[in-house]
Parts: C-alpha cells; structure tokens; sequence
C-alpha cells in the first residue's frame, strides 16, 4: 500500500492504534475501485495517478481525526479527500508546466494537457460521488477546500514572476492551496466522530509548514529524493518564502521568465547560500509547534501522540 510503506508514516499507524492499518487498507482498495472504473483511456491515467506513490498524508488525517470510528464514513471521507488532492496535483502540473511527479512523468507530459484536464476532472466528479451519503456537512467541507484551492492557484499566478510578493500573501497562499484541504481532511475526520472543528487551528498550520517544505524542497532537491526536478518553481513563475528570504540578504537575485532549467538550478543554488532554506524550514517548524500547542486538551494520548507525529513528519520529509 502506498502510504503506509515508508518510515514516518508506519510508525504513525502503529501509534494511533490497531483500528487504523486495515482502514487505510480499505481506503486503499475503494481507490483503486474508482480509479478503474471508468473506460480505458481514463482509467489508465487514473490508476496511474493513483498507485505512483502518494504519501496518503491526508486520508491518513482523515482516519486520525475519527478518533475511534472506523464506519464506512471514514472510509468515504479519507478516499474523497485523496481524489481531490490526486485531481489538484494532474490540473497543477498542467497549470505549473511540470514534466515530474513522484518519479514518473506527469499525465501532462505523458498525454497532453486535454487528457490531464479530463483525468482531474474525473477524479474531482468521483471524489464528490464518494461522499454523497456522508451528507451536506461533508460535502460542503471538501467543497470549501476546492474552492479555496481554485483560488489559490489563481493567486499564484496572478503573481507569477513578481519577486515582490511579500511573506503574508505567500502564507495566505499556502492557505489556499494547500492548508484548506488539510482542514477538509480533519473536519471529514470530525464529522464521522460526532465532533465540531476543534482540529481546524492544528490543520491549517500544519498544512502551511507542509507546503513550505514542499517549497524548500524545490530549491534543495535532490529529484531522486523529491520525484520532483530541483527549480520547478522557479521556471514557472512561482515566488516562494525560500526566494522571498533570499532576496532579504540578496536583493539583486531575479527569476525572469525564459530561464532554462541550469539557470533555474543555478539560482536554487544562490538561494541557498543566503541560509533562506533553513530560516524557511525553522518557520515551519514553528508552524508545527503552533500546531501541536492548538490540540484540544481533551484529545485521547494515542490520538494526541499520532496527530503529533504527522505534524513533525511534516517538517521532516523528503518528498
Ligand atoms: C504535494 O502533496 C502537493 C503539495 C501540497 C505540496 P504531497 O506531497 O502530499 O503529494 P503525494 O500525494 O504524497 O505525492
Ligand atoms: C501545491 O503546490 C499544489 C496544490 C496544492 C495543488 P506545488 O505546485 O508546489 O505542488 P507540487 O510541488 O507541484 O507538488
Ligand atoms: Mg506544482
Ligand atoms: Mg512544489
């Protein structure tokens, strides 16, 4: 199974009780139900996205978030929420131009950007089907956490190429884009165990630290360990907190459009030696602190020790 094979992420399951391996099992097994089940062209680019190696970061939220229930509520949330993240990811490499993910080439780069547009299209439709009988409440939050990303991903180009994009509308970015459906994820979660949205304070950072890593992780590489080329960022426009600090110490450093992928390296490389990926990583590794502080102190220990580790693994990834 994709999400539980690697370190972090087993050790997560094995903390937060016996209940949470076979639910993951099961989210796993309906994913790819709904990944095959729909013709042979889409099918195959589907299935493809979906077993290339996803960390299952947020059914695993989802399962988390539950507590103890392990109802198909859980099951149906945790599988909706992965659709939607699979489906950003194949409509983000068209938007961000990008030939890599998890190691493989993307559906764009593989099949042009009509059959990745329909691929995302079809796993967004799925992932709302998926939850119909979880009720309103269910659909709405992962309906707000699409919509939140639509506007994120607009923002980000909006700015595309301004190197003076300040830190606040970056973080409110990483909000949009990529926060909010942590917080789907943990109200899916909440919802399937009668609570309310005590959770939302520890997914939003959470979800900020993560995307900021993903940043850093950009800039530092390698693609062997992040499945992703080193500067893809940069290529396309995209001003991120290692850039933004970068330029604090180094105001002449520029990413004009037209950049090869060398230039593109080659600035990673400057960026680097201004420190700005380890102030970056120390903000969010703040982030997480914050996050955990934000649990409610009524959480059950398995449950507070579990949501704990996923907020360190955040900081502590490779890809
Ligand atoms: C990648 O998310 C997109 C971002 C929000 C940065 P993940 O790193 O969780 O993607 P997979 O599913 O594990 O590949
Ligand atoms: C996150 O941003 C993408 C979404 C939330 C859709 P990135 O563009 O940085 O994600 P990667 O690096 O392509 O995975
Ligand atoms: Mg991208
Ligand atoms: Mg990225």
């Amino acid at each position: 199974m994709s999400g539980t094979s690697d370190g972090p992420i087993t050790e997560i399951v094995h903390v937060a009780g016996a209940h949470v391996g076979p639910l993951l099992a099961r989210v796993e097994q309906r994913l790819l139900e709904i990944a095959s089940d729909n013709g042979p062209v889409l099918s195959e680019h589907a299935t493809g996205t979906i077993t290339a190696g996803g960390k299952r970061l947020r059914p695993l939220l989802v399962v988390l978030a539950a507590g103890g229930a392990d109802g198909d509520g859980v099951i149906r949330g945790a599988v909706a929420v992965e659709l939607v993240h699979a489906a950003t990811l194949v409509h983000d490499d068209v938007l961000d131009a990008a030939a890599l993910r998890r190691g493989r080439p993307t559906v764009v780069a593989s099949g042009g950007r009509e059959l990745a547009v329909a691929t995302g299209d079809l796993l967004f439709s799925r992932a709302f089907t998926e939850l119909l009988p979880s009720g309103p409440d269910a659909v709405r939050a992962l309906s707000e956490a699409g919509s939140a990303l639509a506007e994120g991903e607009l923002m980000q180009r909006a700015d595309a190429f301004d190197a003076a994009v300040s830190v606040d509308r970056y973080l409110r970015r990483c909000e949009l884009k990529t926060a909010c459906l942590f917080v789907a994820a943990c109200r899916l979660g909440s919802i399937e165990a009668g609570d309310g949205k005590a959770l939302d304070p520890f997914a939003r950072d959470i979800g900020t630290a993560f995307q900021i890593l993903d940043d850093v992780l950009d800039v530092s590489g390698p693609a062997e360990q992040t499945g992703k080329h080193r500067g893809t960022d940069l290529l396309d426009g995209t001003v991120t907190l290692p850039f933004i600090l970068a330029r604090e110490s180094d105001p002449a450093l520029g990413a004009p459009p037209g950049m090869t992928p060398a230039e593109a390296e080659a600035v990673c490389d400057r960026i680097a030696a201004t420190g700005a990926l380890d102030t970056a990583r120390a903000r969010a590794l703040d982030l997480v602190v914050q996050a955990k502080d934000s649990l409610p102190p009524g959480l059950p220990p398995a449950q507070r020790r579990a949501l704990d580790l996923v907020a360190d693994s955040v900081v502590a990834r490779y890809a």
